[in-house]
């Protein structure tokens, strides 16, 4: 087992780079099974998600060549098979994305059940209604999701939650379509107009028209793509808290100051720093202490929901009590307990508090946390739980004084790319210990 060694309450300054983004890369992979010619995808960064996904790709017929460390072409002539195997089962949520393609390409497809972090029920019941909608048959049988259609025809959709997955799932679907579709209160998060870029480039016909509504003229065919995957503006974030939380200085190279507009609003609030360059942004702390805060995760151009968990050590080390709703999870405080131990005070309640009430009102779901700060964080041994969690623990591991041991360091690898060598550039004590 491999696990980190942290010696914290060490500065970090210096510049690093961050690569393509887990929440993108994965979609790219996915919109090129759309075609049987060949695609460029640059800017790839090497991580568990994306290997596990061109692997479900690779055992359908997809092959896979790699012109330099981060830069691919990725075809599949041929679709050898329409079932992605229960060995690709509870990892990740992608499959239910390759619904539609696979669809397009073989008229029936079979994916197993779906993975992904443990931060609320995660239904895809948006997916599977939607597909539906487009004229597939949708059933679950063993534990398997097959579907079946001939051609799908476009439609409208009204999307109960501007859900990015089931935005995606349509998009992937309803490009090759018969007729027009029109999606309803859609997601527009970066990746998702990303994407919509890719299957643009690919030929596809798609308006994002205003009050959240995506319309789709469908096309008979989709060729080739070339494109340079998003930069991470989760794992861009991490890197600032962690930057402001251990009073250093960090650029961020490849940041992309559209996809984090709400993010330098919080930072500035809290009393960090930051400086917009040619080329990143620059991240940094001005020494005073830090303000609490109010905060409330939203959907895009909302606070994003991942961006909560490495905010929430900023919050540790702000001088007075913050807030935090969370409305776009269930249960995303999971990882709370863990800097309990550290020393944070940390309280977590099933009520709305500070903003609107949201979905998750009177159901009885911890969504929404009070934080007191300044406390010291003191290190000790914890077991990640979840992705974003993974990496608020390596911040406050970093903020704290003494050593700490992080294990379940599957999760960062499978959505973050080479992060103790990263933070080591930066100054950071860390070592990556196989047991
Ligand atoms: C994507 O998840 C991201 N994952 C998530 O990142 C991200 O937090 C989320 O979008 C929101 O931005 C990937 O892109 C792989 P949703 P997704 O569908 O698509 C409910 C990370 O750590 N919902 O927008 O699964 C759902 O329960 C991950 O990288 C339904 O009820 O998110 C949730 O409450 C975490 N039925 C809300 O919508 C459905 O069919 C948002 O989910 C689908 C979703």
């Amino acid at each position: 087992m491999t696990y980190y060694k942290i010696r914290g309450a060490q500065p970090l300054s210096g510049s690093i780079k961050v690569g393509g983004a887990k929440n993108t890369l994965p979609k790219n992979i996915v919109a090129s099974l759309l075609t049987d010619e060949p695609c460029i995808i640059s800017n790839v960064s090497n991580i568990g998600d994306v290997t596990v996904t061109l692997d479900m790709l690779s055992s359908i017929g997809t092959e896979v060549e790699w012109l330099d460390h981060s830069t691919m072409r990725i075809s599949t002539p041929k679709v050898t098979s329409h079932i992605i195997n229960s060995q690709f089962s509870g990892i990740n949520r992608i499959p239910i994305l390759m619904l539609g393609p696979l669809l397009h390409r073989f008229g029936m497809a079979e994916i197993p059940l779906l993975g992904g972090c443990k931060i609320g029920p995660r239904p895809i019941n948006f997916h599977i209604d939607a597909l539906k909608l487009l004229g597939a048959e949708v059933e679950i049988i063993d534990g398997k999701y097959r579907a079946r259609a001939s051609k799908l025809q476009g439609t409208t959709i009204s999307l109960p939650f501007p859900s990015v997955g089931a935005t995606e799932t349509i998009l992937l679907s309803a490009s090759l379509a018969e007729g027009t579709t029109v999606i309803k209160n859609a997601a527009i998060e970066p990746e998702v107009i990303d994407l919509i870029a890719v299957l643009q480039k690919m030929g596809a016909i798609i308006d994002v028209d205003v009050d959240r509504t995506i319309i789709i003229d469908g096309v008979k065919r989709l060729r080739s793509f070339k494109h340079h995957a998003l930069t991470d503006r989760i794992e861009v974030a991490s890197w600032a808290c962690a930057a402001i939380a251990t009073h250093g200085d960090i650029v961020v190279e490849n940041s992309d100051q559209l996809g984090m507009m709400a993010f330098l609003n919080i930072i500035r609030k809290i009393g960090g720093e930051y400086e917009v360059l040619e080329n990143g942004i620059r991240f940094f702390s001005r020494g005073d202490c830090l303000n609490p805060i109010f905060l409330e995760t939203d959907v895009h151009p909302g606070f994003m929901t991942d961006w909560q968990q490495p905010f929430v050590i900023l919050m540790t080390q702000a001088q007075g009590l913050s807030v935090l709703h969370e409305t776009v999870y269930e249960d995303r405080f999971g990882y709370i307990n863990e800097l309990r131990r550290m020393g944070a005070e940390i309280q977590v309640y099933q009520q709305c508090l500070g903003g609107k009430p949201c979905r998750f009102l009177h159901r009885n779901y911890p969504h929404s946390c009070v934080v007191k700060g300044q406390t010291a964080l003191k290190g000790i041994e914890m077991t990640i739980p979840d992705l974003r969690a993974g990496f608020s623990y390596i911040i406050a591991a970093l903020v704290a004084s003494g050593e700490s041991i992080i294990k379940g360091v599957y999760y960062i690898e499978r959505g973050y790319d080479s992060i103790p060598e990263k933070a080591r550039s930066l100054g950071a004590h860390i070592e990556v210990v196989e047991e």
